[in-house]
Order: C-alpha cells, then structure tokens, then sequence
C-alpha cells in the first residue's frame, strides 16, 4: 500500500494493544460505526502472537507489534501502555501513519493535538489521513495525535456546552472510577476479589495495592509533591489545554470504586455570568453526546450500569450550588452542581479516538 492513499480507497487501520480492555472496545466501535478500512493489523505482545481475533465476521491473527508494523498503515489507534506509545508512536508516524494515542505519552506536548471532538474538533483542523500532519506534531511523515484522559473526556463532554454559555471560573471534581481504567487484570481482580471474599476467603491484591472488592481507594496512580495524584492533575491540565484556557480553577479528588467499567463524577462549577438549573438543562438536553437522567421524584439519577456500553456521557443531580448563591433555581445563580456517568472503555477511551479517527477520513 502506498503511502499516496488516493481518496477512494478505504485506510489500512492498524491497533495496538488489540487484545487489551481499550483495544477489544476499538474492534467493537470499529465494527459498529462500520469504519471503513481496506486492510486491518491487529497488533500485541509477542504473547499474543497468532491468537484469532474476530472481526466483523472474519478471523484475524494477532500479530506481534514490531518497528516494523507500520508500513502501509493510514491509521493506528495505540492502547497498549505509555511505554509502547513513547517507542513505537513516533515509529508509526515516521512510517506515514496518522496515530491515535490513547494514553498519556504525548497528551501535553505543545504541537501535538489533545481532542475531544465534541470540545475542540477545530484543534484538527487541516488533518487527513494519509497525509503530513500539519504543524508535524509527532514528526514523520504522518502524525500524532492524543487521546484525553477517560475522567477528562467524561467531565468536559457535558461542562462544555455550559462553559460556552457562562465561562466555568472554577470547578471541583470528584470521581469514582471503574476497574477497567487499569486494564483487563485490573477487571479480573475486582471479580476474582469478589468472589474470594463472598466465599469466606481472602482478597488477595496484585493490581492494585489494597483490596478492591467491597472497598475503594485513592487513585492508584503515583502522587506529586503537592499532594494530588497523577490522574488528578490530568483533569487539571488536560482540560486548560483542550479548552485552549489556562485561567480556570480545577481541583480534583479521584477515587478508585469496584464498578466494572463506567466512571462517575461529581462537579461543581462556579461561573462568571449566572447559569440557571433551566438553563442548563436546556443547553445538556442539546449537547452532543450527552443524555439527561434526572428525576428528583423517582430518585432516578446516572449510575455506571446506566452509562456501560453506551456512547453518550449521563447526566443528572442538575442543582444550582446552595453553598454559592442561596435558594437553589435563584436566577442569578453562578453555581451549578451535577452528577455524570460515562463508560470509561467507550467514551473515554475507544469511541473517542475513533471520532477522532472519523473526523480525518
Ligand atoms: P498482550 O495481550 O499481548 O499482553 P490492558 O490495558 O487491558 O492491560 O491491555 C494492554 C494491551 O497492551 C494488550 O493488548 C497487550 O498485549 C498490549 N501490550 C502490552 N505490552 C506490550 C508490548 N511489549 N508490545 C506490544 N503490546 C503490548
């Protein structure tokens, strides 16, 4: 395949990391969304060489990731560690292929694009398949471009459309993440945890360094000095970057909770102009890829089954923020609360690269 693709013919999408968590929800959104495709590499550890792989009623080989996996390829959409991304990214683009990265190896490079589509789509603007990257993000002859992080991506799909409409000031995020973040053995852990301990036995942890079933921790990963974890600090600059705005106030908790695999989050936003419950409701019952469950009679509200396997993020508890402003529905209130669940495989891995991937067809 040569690398001047010409516009009729379908992309070589090549995956890495296919037989992970992210990558086995890549093959699922691929085939669903029919992404078109002349040829499909499906890439993993020598351990997985050879395995079949279904797709889209064919038998595909996994096939051991190597420098030189990526001749021919239009399109690679990368979950299989930071590492892998950090090594083989560049070697990808350098071959000609437009890389989807999904984890955080390049998220907060200057050039290389961190998208939501939803949010900042215009951040590609001028980028094929096939083609140079303008602005040569990741260097070569294609590019790179970054997946956001799931808790970010899950947070800015329905506070966008409010902070197009009443500029967030600052806003405090707490989450209650799913297994599936950490991977295939991080969701084995929380089932065979589980049923250790309903048996009478011993949770034994491998993963994660407490017990997960009947339990929850603070985020696994590594602290900074100033006493916010990794992924809370994504949240933090992931968003002042896609949202091209350093000045908002972010501060975030996260929570490692035994769910499967949907996150929850709970935010508060404090705006520059007043935001009204209505009014955000209004503006969430049109914004793409967003879903309402709000019933305060029913006590119905988003819950990670609710948001497991489906596309949209879920959104409920639209409240104005008492502590902010007084009598909840005041019109001049600056505060707004909400609570929002998204599947964290989907939305906040796999959909939401290969939107990406769509947008550069
Ligand atoms: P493999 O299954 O062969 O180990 P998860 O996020 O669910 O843990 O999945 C990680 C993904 O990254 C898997 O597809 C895994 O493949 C892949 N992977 C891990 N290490 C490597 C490696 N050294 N080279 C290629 N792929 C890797």
């Amino acid at each position: 395949v040569s690398k001047s693709r010409s516009s009729s013919s379908a992309p070589v999408v090549a995956v890495v990391g296919a037989t992970g968590a992210v990558g086995q929800e890549f093959l699922a959104v691929l085939a669903q969304r029919k992404f078109p495709f002349s040829q499909l590499k499906l890439l993993a550890s020598a351990r997985s060489a050879g395995k079949p792989q279904e797709f889209a009623g064919k038998t595909y080989k996994i096939e051991e990731l190597t420098e030189d996996s990526f001749k021919g390829v239009d399109v690679a959409l990368f979950s299989a560690g930071g590492s892998i991304s950090k090594k083989f990214g560049p070697i990808a683009s350098q071959a000609g292929a437009t890389v989807v990265d999904n984890s955080s190896a390049f998220r907060m490079t200057d050039g290389i694009p961190l998208v939501v589509p939803e949010v900042n789509a215009d951040a590609l603007k001028g980028w094929k398949l096939g083609q140079a990257a303008p602005g040569q993000g990741g260097g070569g002859k294609g590019g790179i471009i970054a997946n956001p992080n799931c808790s970010t991506i899950i947070m800015l799909v329905p506070v966008t459309p409010l902070h197009r409409a009443a500029h967030v000031k600052r806003m405090l995020v707490s989450t209650y993440q799913a297994a599936s973040g950490a991977g295939y053995a991080a969701m084995q852990e929380l089932e065979t945890q589980t049923r250790d301990v309903l048996a009478g036995k011993k949770a034994e942890p491998k993963i994660f360094k407490y017990q997960y079933a009947f339990n929850l921790f603070s985020h696994n990963s590594d602290m900074y000095p100033n006493g916010y974890n990794q992924e809370e600090m994504k949240m933090v600059h992931e968003t002042h970057k896609i949202w091209n705005d350093k000045n908002v106030h972010i501060a975030a908790t996260c929570v490692r909770v035994p769910v499967m695999r949907a996150h929850a989050e709970s935010i508060y936003l404090e705006f520059e102009q007043p935001l009204d419950e209505a009014k955000a409701k209004e503006l969430l019952s049109k914004a793409p890829g967003v879903s309402i469950i709000d019933d305060r009679t029913n006590n119905r509200f988003p819950t990670p089954l609710d948001a497991s396997h489906q596309d949209d993020v879920f959104v409920g508890r639209i409240r104005a923020d008492i502590s902010m402003n007084g009598a909840s529905g005041s019109s001049s209130s600056k505060g707004l609360a909400l609570f929002v669940c998204g599947d964290q495989l989907r939305k906040g891995a796999a959909l939401n690269a290969v939107q990406i991937a769509e947008l550069l067809l």
